[in-house]
């Protein structure tokens, strides 16, 4: 079948200006490669393109990754890099089946800024003008150094990369993106015209622009839509402006966000509409916040799906938990890998839990321990609470039933057993099972001996 778009991704380069042993198209950008970027914007523009990766240096890992993440992409192969024009000669020749397409995106695989909209201008560039040949993706720059700037002229215009141009062509601030639509029957006309006799003695793909030709230059007022990885810095700068971008869809979809400057948040993270955001968080991995809930200031959430209307106060610690709608958490609470908390409980002040399974409604409200444990529908715990889950070699559960209630600083040797509606008194350690309905108390008996504080009180 012919495609009516071929795109070929131009990814063989070194990369030599990052000590990095990763190839540059593998070098990631918050936890993903960058060709990962492009090659999606791709898909969203049109999932039925002939996509073709050009690869070359280091081909093995950058073809292991794509194929695991965009199984419908292909390959050419690039052996020796002599220039871009070289690498489309190696796409068509790896992918003859380009031919047939009617138009050739050519992009770069380090520039994970690129976007659908941009390919739609492009395109709507032809429907506009149906007598071009090729759309080349321009924007102006202050310091256009390194670029290939565009030299317009009455019809079509031509490219003079940094290292050909003259000291006045070099003053042009209009420059090259290394984003083009083309036609590829212009394609097939130019190509194999292009030379190597040029100061770097590489194929440059920009001789395809020619003065007498109908062509045009699409400018762009964000440079930064194409900004590539060269430099560490750069990477940088790319993950700051992909960070603003998260956090702007996120405000599009209904988020509040109190101090957006100050948050951070993976492109991975997703969360529902009305969950409004306190300053200075930090939201990880494969996060999702639903509907309604509040996250105060100083929370670090990583990994953690939190339901419905959830109010996590401040500086809480979230990692790889489950919570159900409606819980109550914190300030300065740790849940710890495995928490699951079914909904409507409340886990207070300084209390820490680990695989620990709270049933609906729940309470911990201060200062426990409670790890590797079961606590039942509506049971109150009080504060100061332990589980000791550790013998110092295995861990054990405690397991605690329904509407029960658990004094303050009790301590549970696990491994043990609770019954539905159990009193346990203040100050218990408990290291036998209780069955429902039963009362436990496990502390020294008090006396008081009358009169007697005298001796102890020193008076000044
Ligand atoms: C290129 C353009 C320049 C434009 C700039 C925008 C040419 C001749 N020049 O220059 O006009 O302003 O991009 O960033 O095209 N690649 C290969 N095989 C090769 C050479 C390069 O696959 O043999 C790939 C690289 O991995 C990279 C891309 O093509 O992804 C661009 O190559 P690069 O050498 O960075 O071109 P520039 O000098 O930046
Ligand atoms: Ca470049």
């Amino acid at each position: 079948m012919a495609h009516e778009l071929a795109v070929a991704i131009l990814a063989a380069g070194k990369g030599s200006r990052m000590k990095t042993q990763l190839p540059k198209p593998l070098v990631q950008a918050w936890g993903k490669p960058l060709v990962g970027y492009v090659l999606q914007a791709v898909e969203n523009y049109d999932d039925e393109a002939l996509i073709g990766v050009v690869v070359g240096h280091k081909a093995e890992m950058v073809k292991d990754y794509v194929s695991r993440s965009f199984p419908k992409a292909r390959y050419a192969f690039q052996e020796e890099q002599k220039g871009t024009a070289h690498a489309l000669q190696c796409f068509f020749h790896d992918l003859p089946e380009a031919w047939k397409s009617e138009f050739l995106l050519i992009c770069c695989g380090d520039s994970p800024l690129l976007s659908e909209s941009i390919f739609k201008r492009l395109r709507q560039e032809f429907i506009e003008d149906p007598g071009l040949e090729a759309v080349v993706a321009s924007f102006k720059l202050d310091n256009p150094f390194g670029f290939g700037r565009i030299l317009p002229s009455k019809v079509g215009f031509s490219i003079v990369e940094e290292k050909e141009a003259s000291e006045e062509q070099k003053k042009i601030r209009e420059v090259n993106s290394g984003v083009y639509l083309i036609r590829t029957s212009y394609i097939k006309r130019y190509l194999d015209e292009i030379s190597s006799d040029n100061s770097a003695g590489e194929f440059y793909l920009t001789d395809l622009f020619k003065p007498d030709i109908p062509i045009k230059a699409c400018r762009f007022q964000d440079p930064n839509l194409f900004l590539g990885v060269n430099t560490f810095e750069q990477l940088a700068e790319i993950e700051s402006i992909l960070r603003k971008k998260k956090i702007k869809e996120l405000q599009e979809a209904g988020v509040y966000f109190e101090d957006p400057q100050s948050i951070y948040i993976d492109l991975t993270v997703e969360i529902e509409e009305e969950v409004r955001i306190g300053g200075m968080v930090k939201i990880s991995g494969d996060t999702k916040i639903s509907k309604g809930s509040i996250i105060e200031q100083g929370c670090i959430i990583k990994s953690s799906q939190i339901g419905e209307s959830n109010h996590i106060l401040a500086y809480s610690y979230l990692e790889k938990s489950i919570l159900g709608p409606g819980n109550q958490i914190g300030p300065f609470a740790r849940l710890r890998e495995g928490t699951q908390l079914d909904g409507n409980c409340k886990i207070g002040n300084f209390v820490e839990t680990k695989k620990a399974h709270l049933k609906e409604g729940s309470k911990a409200s201060h200062l426990s321990y409670i790890g590797d444990a079961e606590i039942g529908e509506r049971t109150n715990i009080g504060c100061g609470f332990i589980t000791c889950n550790y013998d110092g070699k295995d861990k054990h559960q405690t397991k605690i039933g329904a509407d029960s209630f658990i004094g303050s600083d009790v301590q549970m040797i696990a491994p043990v057993e609770l019954g539905d509606e159990v009193f346990v008194a203040a100050g218990s350690t408990i290291n036998e099972n209780i069955p429902s309905g039963g009362f436990g108390i496990a502390r020294s008996k008090q006396s008081t001996k009358e009169g007697m504080a005298k001796k102890f009180i020193k008076k000044k």
